[in-house]
């Protein structure tokens, strides 16, 4: 949620703030805004809207060597241009962007602010109006006067801060949002992620909670919450400005989409040595020493952890639970004596399972996460991390990451195994053929999407791995086409869902096991009977010469790697008949940092 990027060097920083951004978006699109500091003082560009309608008010011809730049999630406030960032103090002394949400905002306002001139909603300009309301007292330090206000604030934020009276600095600050640093020859950056600093180095140093930070052209001093020099090795990024690039695809999704063999591939590759699962002895140990799972993410992840529920159970016999992150927080369940915590995320920063993290590290409960992005809040707070290998993945709607993350699963999932079990490189090399069978046959989900979606509502149905695929199906169109869907059990539906269907409500059925075929068949005769136009998806083996669309066999285990592609091109096109945004949907982000 919301996308920071800094810069103090020699170069004209303009460019390098909107680039930084557009690579940002996919962390908020409400609106963005610079601030440009040069010699004449503090230059800001701010509006509703995407980076394209930014880069139409700013003045090009304004040169400037050090500036911050904000993509923003709206939270506090609508999106209209008062409250974007980045935002000044009433002096106009200061100018701050922000990444995160102060929960103390309230207090602060009524304790300290009392008088003073607000014109947003926002709890940003809370953090910039204390800065300059203790600067008032102290004069002489901003380093301690911002450390102050740091310790007042509860919550979450990655800050970028420009002092129109020290021309010379930047200053930033980090606790719970992620923010990263990039460091180069005669420049020096910050940013919510990698890629907004890629097209300038790929140098970067971690930043932890509780610090904050003071860049200058020539260096950084990173200090710790009580005030010491923090010293910290940086790392060089493996990725590469290409992987972030659209190519000749249209939008990035369809790129994701069919990058999904691939990534099966390459998942091979780097867990699997001379037919051997490779994966960490430890955290074998920790899953093995357990005596249930406990799988926590949301939404896409959440989905293919309920697949991973299935893999541990019958690859490994451990009993496994999916939660909502979210819910866990609250409404935390009694958890078994040994429990082992998998948390699975994408993005690694996704506040509701942090949340979680943070409250059963507190019990000392192991973890371990699952996820695409190294270096990331959840994997370096957890006990163990395993990467997903997807390269990255910029569409608002997971395809690629979802499976990965069941990929992953199944390969820990047969590794702590105690059974021969299934031979993981031979099948899952032959779910990537099958997957690129599908992705080469776009012509035909185009056609069933355009002939089937006609309606504001649809359903997807399916029973056992179906119905968990059924799940993600239905957040995938909803997200990006705004078509109501609603992922069901098949079985559940005639105890009462089923009064929705009329006539021409879309119904696809996803139908991959043996066991269940025949009944999910019963249920869309059933809807059929009410007037529901069904699209039946199929594995071959078990189809039937009407079904929709066949796919070729995988391992039964195996199938919602293959069964949810149809599904993310059905919700392609269905965006795409629309003619919505496909990569930036409505009201959406792709990486939560709120709770
Ligand atoms: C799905 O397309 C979404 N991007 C969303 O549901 C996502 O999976 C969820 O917000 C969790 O994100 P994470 O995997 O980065 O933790």
């Amino acid at each position: 949620m919301c996308g920071i990027v800094g810069y103090i060097g020699k170069q004209d920083v303009t460019e390098i703030l909107l680039g930084g951004l557009e690579k940002l978006e996919y962390r908020g699109y409400d609106s963005a805004g610079i601030a440009l500091f040069n010699e004449e003082g503090v230059h800001v560009y701010k509006d509703k809207g995407r980076i394209a309608d930014l880069c139409k008010i700013v003045d090009f011809e304004v040169k400037a060597t050090l500036g911050i730049g904000h993509t923003r999630w709206a939270t506090h406030g609508g999106p209209g241009k008062t409250n974007s960032h980045p935002h000044q103090s009433s002096s106009g002394r200061f100018t701050i962007v922000h990444n995160g949400v102060i929960e103390n905002e309230g207090m602060l306002r009524e304790k300290y602010l009392k008088d003073y001139p607000f014109k947003s909603e926002t709890d940003t300009e809370v953090i910039v109006a204390l800065i300059e309301h203790f600067a008032n007292e102290n004069k002489a330090d901003i380093d301690n006067v911002i450390r102050h206000v740091m310790e007042l604030l509860h919550g979450s934020y990655a800050l970028g801060i420009l002092d129109a009276n020290e021309p010379g600095v930047l200053y930033a600050a980090k606790n719970k949002s992620p923010m990263l640093i990039g460091l180069g020859d005669d420049f020096n950056m910050i940013g919510s992620d990698a890629m907004a600093m890629l097209q300038c180095t790929n140098q970067f140093l971690e930043t932890e909670d509780g610090e904050f930070i003071r860049l200058t052209r020539e260096g950084v001093t990173i200090y710790g919450m009580t005030g010491y020099v923090v010293e910290r090795e940086p790392f060089t990024a493996t990725l590469d400005a290409s992987d972030i690039e659209k190519g000749i695809y249209p939008h990035y999704m369809l790129k994701e989409i069919d990058e999904q063999p691939s990534v099966i591939r390459r998942i091979v590759q780097e867990y699997i040595v001379n037919d051997e699962i490779v994966i960490e002895q430890d955290i074998l140990d920790a899953v093995k020493e357990s005596d249930r799972i406990y799988i926590i993410a949301a939404g896409t992840s959440m989905h293919a952890g309920y697949v991973g529920k299935q893999l541990f159970e019958q690859m490994a016999g451990i009993p496994t639970e999916v939660h909502i992150s979210s819910e866990f927080v609250y409404s935390t369940p009694v958890v078994s004596k040994k429990p082992f915590f998998v948390f699975i995320s994408q993005s690694g920063e996704t506040a509701d399972s942090r949340a979680v993290l943070v409250k059963i590290k507190k019990l000392n409960y192991r973890s371990l996460t699952i996820t695409n992005a190294p270096g990331s809040t959840l994997s370096r707070e957890a006990d163990f991390t395993l990467l997903l290998h997807a390269g990255p993945e910029i569409a608002v709607a997971s395809t690629k990451a979802y499976t990965a993350q069941i990929a992953v699963q199944a390969l820990l999932a047969a590794k702590v195994s105690n059974e021969p079990g299934i031979d993981l490189a031979r099948e899952l090399a032959i779910v990537a053929n099958a997957i690129e069978i599908l992705t080469n046959k776009k012509e035909l989900f185009d056609r069933v999407t355009k002939e089937l979606l006609t309606h504001r509502n649809c359903f997807y149905i399916g029973r056992h791995m179906d119905y968990y695929v059924a799940l993600e199906a239905a957040l995938k169109l909803k997200e990006i086409s705004y078509i109501q869907a609603e992922g069901f059990a098949a079985g559940e539906l005639k105890h009462g869902t089923i009064a929705l269907i009329e006539k021409g409500t879309p119904v696809i059925a996803i139908i991959s096991q043996e066991s269940i075929n025949l009944n999910t068949r019963s249920n869309i005769k059933e809807v059929k009977a009410r007037g529901a136009k069904a699209c039946v998806i199929s594995m071959k083996s078990i189809s039937s010469s009407t079904d929709d669309i066949v796919i070729d066999d995988v391992h039964p285990l195996l199938t919602p790697l293959v069964t949810v592609v149809p599904t993310q091109l059905i919700a392609y096109y269905a965006a795409l008949h629309r003619g919505f945004d496909i990569d930036k949907p409505r009201n959406l982000a792709k990486s939560v940092t709120v709770e």
